[in-house]
């Protein structure tokens, strides 16, 4: 199988990852819980991730760093924290349903800074002319998970630095390839995912807080005891229950393997791919190809006969792992116009090779022109 879904999960891991997460299983106990080695390794653990994340994500103190189940979870926290009922909140037109429906569940009233696809001016202008408004808040991807723009987030967060407005990131595609800087943006919450560009295992993500956070779950922490309420420092203040071991060991090894790599080179190679994937899908007949500047490594198509679920069913039975459909981010898809078909979507990682966008590209054109010929039988 080629697998080109890295933008849902990245299934190629460096081998140290499951390894680790592995050697945590049966090694590993509960952090803070006990003073016998297997809780004291654990700790290790997880303040080895905590400081890993923050020297590469610009968090001044590695306790600012929160584990947590995914991005959605680390978004549900920032906008739990930041948002009341009525509040205004204003989000480009890239936004995921991981930070539109926890918006629409806190009662936020939601404005979008619409801009077209692939330029990043516009974008800016969007959140600028928007932002002559109050807001609560707002919320901005990194990276389109559907057309893999780059949203220019250093301008964005200066222009809410300038208005005091807190900044909740959604670095869902961004972490790992490109650069993240909590302190630089001024941001209030950067969330990510784990199993994604920092190749950690499914369950985990982690929430980089420079504001003030609200705790969403209550439980134990292993410190405090005593008290009734969520202890009020990081990271225990966001952390009830007992931890991920076994995903924090792997998205250590993760995470490590990005620094030694480099998010620059990762994202060179990945977007070398996603163009020369770009430049064989546009010689096809009646394919529209969704590209521009400032992209990622993701790139969405549609076919002029044949609909995105169908031509990803046929994908993968030549073996090419693709996701098609709306993305769960049915704004995104309204912002480009193709909220009513969807697209398929093709998504790289640092572990693909040219030759793997190369026989995409050629999967594609057999099944289309196949198609044609029905068409024209
Ligand atoms: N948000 C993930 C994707 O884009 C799951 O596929």
């Amino acid at each position: 199988m080629i697998y080109l879904d890295n933008a849902a999960t990245t299934l190629q891991k460096p081998p140290s990852v499951p390894r680790a997460t592995a050697f945590a299983m049966t090694h590993l106990a509960s952090p803070g819980r006990g003073g016998y080695p297997a809780s004291a390794e654990a700790a290790q653990v997880m303040f080895q991730l905590r400081e890993e994340a923050a020297s590469l994500f610009g968090v001044p103190n590695p306790e600012q760093v929160i584990l947590t189940g995914n991005a959605t979870h680390g978004l549900n926290i920032a906008i739990h924290t930041l948002v009341r009922p009525g509040d205004p909140v204003l989000i480009s037109g890239y936004e995921h349903n991981a930070v539109t429906r926890p918006l629409r569940a806190a009662g936020a009233r939601i404005f979008v800074a619409r801009s077209p696809l692939f330029h990043q001016d516009a974008a800016v202008e969007a959140f600028a002319e928007a932002l002559h408004n109050p807001v609560a808040a707002v919320v901005c991807t990194m990276v389109s998970n559907v057309f893999g723009f780059i949203l220019p987030i250093d301008r964005i967060a200066a222009l809410c630095r300038e208005k005091g407005v807190p900044l909740i990131v959604d670095a869902s595609q961004g972490a790992g390839a490109l650069p993240v800087d909590l302190t630089g943006w001024g941001a209030s919450f950067v969330a990510m995912p784990g199993h994604k560009g920092l190749y950690g295992p499914q369950g985990t993500g982690l929430l980089l807080c420079g504001g003030e956070p609200a705790p969403l779950l209550y439980g134990g922490t292993g410190s405090l005891s005593r008290q009734q309420e969520m202890p009020d420092f990081l990271p225990d203040r966001l952390e009830a229950g007992t931890h991920n071991v076994c995903g924090a060991a792997g998205l250590l090894e993760g995470i490590r393997f990005i620094r030694r790599k480099t998010p620059e080179r990762i994202l060179r190679h990945e977007m070398h791919l996603t163009r020369r994937l770009a430049k064989a899908l546009q010689n096809l007949p009646g394919v529209s190809v969704y590209q521009g500047a400032n992209m990622a490594g993701v790139l969405s198509i549609t076919a002029e006969h044949m609909d995105p679920e169908t031509l990803g069913q046929r994908l993968t039975g030549q073996g090419i792992a693709v996701r098609a459909g709306l993305h769960c981010a049915p704004l995104a898809h309204q912002t480009a116009g193709t909220l009513e078909t969807g697209t398929v979507r093709f998504s790289f990682s640092a572990f693909n090779r040219p030759e793997e966008a190369d026989a995409a590209a050629s999967a594609v054109g057999r099944i289309l022109h196949t198609c044609a010929g029905r068409h024209a039988g």
